[in-house]
């Protein structure tokens, strides 16, 4: 009935049985004996299945034919029962052995055995059951089966193999109260054990006693056991290892690990503060908190240091952040730094600010000082050669003026222009009335030298109130005044043919009415570019330099026509 690895099993639980018996009989005899001289055995206990059968053999007992005579049964409850040999009683003995057949609750109870032993000395064997009904038949489990392996061995708690081996039963396993199908040894396989496998498995011990059937069981549930991976342990958090922070304000500060999967009851994240405990410092708080995450049942570990009110001294400290797992531990360390406060940073801010507001106003206010100062350092190279020999062309009306505007004209040009763009700053000028040849051809003359200038330079004067009506000065060339041609040959060239560039320079208010007696063309300029005021009585020492001429010089040929010739000529 039972295959060569079976009987080996069961070869070494007798010899198991053997050595503990020669250890309790030892242990027996030390023991002090009763008034009869008899030696008391350990009490056995079983939690027993009602209806079902149960033999007992007591634990140093192996010889099954052993005399009757030499064994008295009784129950031990509040009174003594004897039990008989007689097999029609539920609860009888033979030899050692004891048997309950159809147990009933109301067998619960401590029993008692009396073996006179050859030498003459005596035994009390005890054994206590307590019997359950079918509803409660979780609480006959003979609990877990803990074996970690992935590939598990269900085995039939021993009791039920032992009665089920002397009284050469056969073995049927359930599983939740159905049965497995071929199953029907002491012991069954589960290969890859998953969560599905995990239930009650209950065996079975179906044996003959008196011609009769009986069924002695037995269950152990089934766990299996998260898969546990414990890794090296890995710091998550803190991430830099500097933390700003204002002072005075309070902080968390998070130590996060990561150790494996399920392995919560290994894995702890802590902090120290230059390597001392938290717990004995006041004014810190530590909260750890250890899971295994949902759905990767990886575990992690979080310490959340609170600092209440951050001191001077916490920027001096070292925070460690401490991560220990089964086999490894890891730390990370942090020190807090003064975060800056925002005032030096809205100062620096504000003195962009100002400083770029600043610049653009002084450029916009000095342009055109700093091109006059940057001009010499930037000579011809960047402009290309102008062959033309004058600088500006100027003309000016000098018909129909005022007293007074004419006198002013006339110093202008006569004194003013020629002793600051000429001598002093080496421009050659064509002015009328001073530069005219007599006799020339006044009309090739003044085409001539406006193709020769570069710059056509008008002086605006006042209308005379007289001769706004009468004397439209452009309208017929033959009555129109000096400089008549000259206006109309210079914007011919500066509108139409866009040759050179104008330069408008106001004499005087021009009054309400404006630059109306003006030529349309000349009034688009005007629109264009305001002129240049000239400054009244601007006749002081030092007057070059003032901002009028400052104005002039700008819009004039970056090199005078003079020193182009020399480089020329070099
Ligand atoms: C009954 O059992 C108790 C211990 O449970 C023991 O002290 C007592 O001696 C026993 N009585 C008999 C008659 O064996
Ligand atoms: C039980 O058995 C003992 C010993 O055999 C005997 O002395 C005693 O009288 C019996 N008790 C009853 C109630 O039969
Ligand atoms: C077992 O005992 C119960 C009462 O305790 C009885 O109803 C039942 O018929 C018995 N079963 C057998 C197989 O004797
Ligand atoms: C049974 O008990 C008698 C004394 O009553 C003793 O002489 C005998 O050796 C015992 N037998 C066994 C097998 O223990
Ligand atoms: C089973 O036993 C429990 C207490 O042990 C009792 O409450 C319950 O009624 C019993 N059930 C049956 C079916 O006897
Ligand atoms: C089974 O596992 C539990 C909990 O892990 C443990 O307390 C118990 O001792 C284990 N039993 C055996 C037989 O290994
Ligand atoms: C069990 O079977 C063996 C032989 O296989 C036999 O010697 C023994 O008497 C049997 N036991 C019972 C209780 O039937
Ligand atoms: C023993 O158990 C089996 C299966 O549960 C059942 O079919 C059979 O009737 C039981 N026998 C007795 C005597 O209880
Ligand atoms: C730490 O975690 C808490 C809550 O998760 C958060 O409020 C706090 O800002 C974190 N601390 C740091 C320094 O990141
Ligand atoms: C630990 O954290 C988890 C989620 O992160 C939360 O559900 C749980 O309540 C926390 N436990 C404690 C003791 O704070
Ligand atoms: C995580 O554990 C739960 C229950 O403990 C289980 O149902 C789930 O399958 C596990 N997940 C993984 C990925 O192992």
């Amino acid at each position: 009935m039972f295959n060569k690895s079976e009987l080996c099993l069961l070869q070494v639980m007798d010899a198991l049985l053997l050595l503990l018996i020669t250890a309790v009989v030892t242990f027996a005899n030390e023991l002090p004996s009763d008034t009869s001289g008899c030696y008391n055995m350990n009490t056995e206990t079983f939690r027993l299945l009602e209806g079902e059968a149960f033999y007992f053999l007591p634990f140093p007992v192996t010889d099954l034919d052993l005399p009757d005579e030499n064994f008295t049964w009784y129950k031990n409850n509040s009174k003594v029962t004897n039990i008989t040999t007689e097999e029609e009683n539920s609860i009888h003995y033979h030899g050692g052995a004891l048997f309950f057949i159809n147990i009933s609750s109301a067998d619960s109870g401590h029993y008692t055995a009396r073996q006179t032993l050859p030498s003459g000395n005596c035994q009390f064997h005890h054994v206590t059951i307590t019997v359950f009904n079918s509803s409660s038949r979780g609480q006959t489990n003979y609990g877990p089966n803990n074996n970690t392996e992935l590939n598990k061995r269900l085995i039939c708690p021993t009791p039920v193999i032992k009665t089920c081996h002397i009284h050469n039963g056969t073995f049927t396993w359930y599983k939740d109260g159905s049965l497995i199908e071929g199953e029907n040894k002491w012991d069954m396989m589960i290969d890859a054990a998953t969560k599905a496998h995990e239930g009650t498995y209950t065996c079975i011990c179906t044996w003959t006693h008196n011609h009769r059937e009986h069924n002695s069981s037995g269950s152990r549930s089934l766990v299996v056991r998260d898969p546990v991976l414990h890794q090296n342990v890995e710091i998550l958090s803190p991430v830099n290892s500097e933390q700003l922070v204002d002072e005075g304000s309070s902080i968390k500060l998070n130590c996060s690990i990561l150790c494996g999967i399920n392995v919560a009851h290994k894995c702890k994240a802590s902090w120290k503060i230059n390597e001392k405990e938290v717990s004995r410092m006041d004014g810190y708080h530590q909260s750890i908190n250890t899971t295994n995450k949902m759905p990767s049942n990886h575990t992690y570990s979080t310490s959340t240091l609170t600092i209440d009110r951050v001191s001077a001294q916490d920027f001096q400290h070292v925070f460690k952040c401490f991560g220990e797992g089964q086999y490894t531990s890891d730390f990370k360390t942090v020190t807090l730094k003064a975060r800056e406060s925002a005032v030096p940073l809205v100062i620096r801010c504000v003195c962009v600010l100002v400083g770029s507001v600043f610049a653009v106003v002084f450029i916009k206010c000095f342009a055109i000082d700093l091109v006059l100062f940057f001009r010499p350092f930037f000579p011809q190279s960047r402009n290309k050669k102008d062959p033309r020999m004058y600088d500006a062309y100027v003309v000016y009306q000098t018909e129909g003026l005022q007293k007074d505007t004419e006198e002013q004209l006339f110093s202008f040009v006569t004194s003013s222009l020629p002793s600051v763009l000429e001598d002093k700053f080496g421009y050659r000028l064509f002015i009328h009335g001073r530069d005219d040849i007599p006799g020339e051809d006044r009309l090739e003359l003044v085409e001539n030298c406006i193709k020769e200038s570069k710059r056509l330079m008008v002086i605006l004067t006042p209308a005379s109130g007289s001769n706004i009506k009468d004397k439209p000065p452009f309208t017929s060339p033959e009555t129109s005044v000096v400089g008549g041609f000259d206006w109309q040959i210079g914007l011919y060239h500066a509108l139409v043919q866009n040759e050179l560039k104008v330069i408008l320079i106001q004499l005087g208010d021009p009054g309400p009415q404006g630059y109306t007696h003006h030529p349309p063309g000349l009034q688009h300029l005007i629109r264009k570019s305001a002129p240049i005021r000239w400054p009244e009585g601007c006749q002081r020492p030092g007057f070059q330099k003032s901002r009028f001429w400052k104005r002039v010089r700008y819009l004039m040929p970056v090199t005078p026509a003079k020193n182009q010739e020399v480089t020329a000529l070099v």
